[in-house]
């Protein structure tokens, strides 16, 4: 048993507010959370731990990047240029760039180069105190390709930190294909081989007049759904498909991006119990106005996550801790709502109850920084006060 104290706690008990426990401790047994609460009321089996001083350091849980395109090849710097030209993130893909150059350059990689080149990005994260981390696959767009991101995908939990992985094949029209109901067709028919191989947690698609229609990612959550997987969806990002409503009626574990979610979709979503996950790093990068329809999302109770959505095109960001002062100076959350969303709620929007909550029965994932409130988390941007990491009881290198 180890007993780390002396320490602020934001412990985000209970459904709202910090949670915050001033001159708290932490009993950690086995990689769970044994007691969390106030040193004055230390329980009697705390006594024979080994102990842990935190000098007054805060701490939270460990964060949850819920959402991430983190394994791939090459990058796509010159696209920001053609952007800052006044080339949109559509024009360019339609051209036959965006993703579609990505697949290109992860198809031309081998494994050990995607995995060393997804290392460093997740080392990066890990940086900033990440002990959850989703990959999704999705620049293969053929069988063998797609499984590679996977694998390596899984290959980074090595790092030490849980890493979550979802197909997301239907994440644009690969060139060999001139019919995207023909793709579709295919996706579906590679999804079962990688699920029996164990690389598959999640199934995901990209819903988008760029991408493919509501019908066509039915049928894709009808494939997840043969094999009992969850399914997610890159939702109403560029227009309105009502995505958001099909998600749910798959009982969907989120919806991203949303800016141009409807009132029915918001209500769908919440009927659902489906996660909000909120991207502001593609909302900044892509210079959108339309913000996602926050205060509807609150008042029907739909629970927001925030996540980097690292990737080489609409969001090349290595930084959660930005995206929570993103979160708020873009999207108006409160600090408290963003660390949620990049705890607690990112972890529900991949179907995890047991980690993002500094409570009894939790996993031992936290993050001891150099700050007295959570709310300078999110006020600082371009600083990284991480002192350690600790995942699932580990301490590990901050
Ligand atoms: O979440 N919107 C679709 N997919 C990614 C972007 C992928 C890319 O541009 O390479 C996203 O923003
Ligand atoms: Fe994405």
């Amino acid at each position: 048993m180890k007993l780390w104290r002396g320490g602020v706690l934001a412990t985000l008990a209970g459904d709202s507010g910090w949670g915050l426990i001033d001159d708290g401790a932490l009993l950690v047994d086995g990689g769970l959370i044994r007691w969390a609460g106030a040193v004055a009321a230390l329980p009697p089996e705390a006594a024979g731990a080994e102990v842990v001083e935190l000098g007054g350091a805060l701490v939270t849980p460990g964060l949850v990047d819920c959402h991430t395109h983190l394994v791939y090849g090459g990058n796509r710097a010159h696209e920001f240029e053609q952007r800052l030209h006044g080339a949109s993130y559509a024009d360019i893909a339609k051209a036959g760039g965006g993703i579609r150059s990505t697949v290109a350059a992860t198809r031309a990689a081998g494994e050990a180069e995607l995995l060393a080149a997804a290392t460093k990005r997740a080392q990066a994260l890990i940086r900033e105190g990440v002990t959850t981390l989703e990959v999704k696959s999705g620049y293969g767009l053929d069988a063998a390709t797609e499984a590679r991101m996977l694998r390596v995908a899984r290959k980074l939990a090595g790092l030490g930190l849980t890493v979550r992985t979802t197909y997301l094949a239907a994440h644009a029209l690969p060139p060999e294909f001139a019919d995207a109901d023909d793709y579709i067709a295919a996706a579906c028919l590679w999804l079962p081989d990688l699920y029996e191989a164990g690389l598959v947690d999640a199934v995901d698609a990209f819903c988008e007049h760029i991408a493919f229609s509501p019908a066509q990612v039915g049928r894709v959550f009808d494939a997840a759904r043969r094999l009992g997987l969850p399914v997610k969806l890159h939702a109403e990002q560029l227009s309105d498909q009502g995505g958001a409503q099909l998600a749910a009626s798959h009982r969907a574990l989120s919806c991203d991006h949303l800016e141009f979610l409807s009132p029915a979709g918001v209500q769908a979503m919440a009927g659902a119990g489906t996660v909000a996950v909120l991207l502001p790093g593609a909302f900044y990068a892509l210079r959108e106005t339309q913000l996602p329809p926050i205060a509807a999302l609150r008042e029907a109770g739909v629970p927001i996550a925030i996540a980097t959505d690292h990737n080489p095109g609409s969001s090349p960001t290595l930084s959660p801790l930005l995206m929570l002062n993103m979160a708020c100076v873009l999207f108006r959350l409160t600090p408290e709502e963003a660390l949620r969303g990049l705890t607690v709620n990112g972890a529900r929007a991949l179907g995890l109850q047991d980690r993002g909550q500094l409570v009894a029965g939790q996993r031992a994932d936290f993050c001891i920084w150099d700050g007295a409130h959570p709310r300078e988390l999110a006020a600082c941007f371009g600083h990284n006060p991480l002192i350690e990491r600790v995942c699932h009881g580990n301490q590990g290198e901050a």
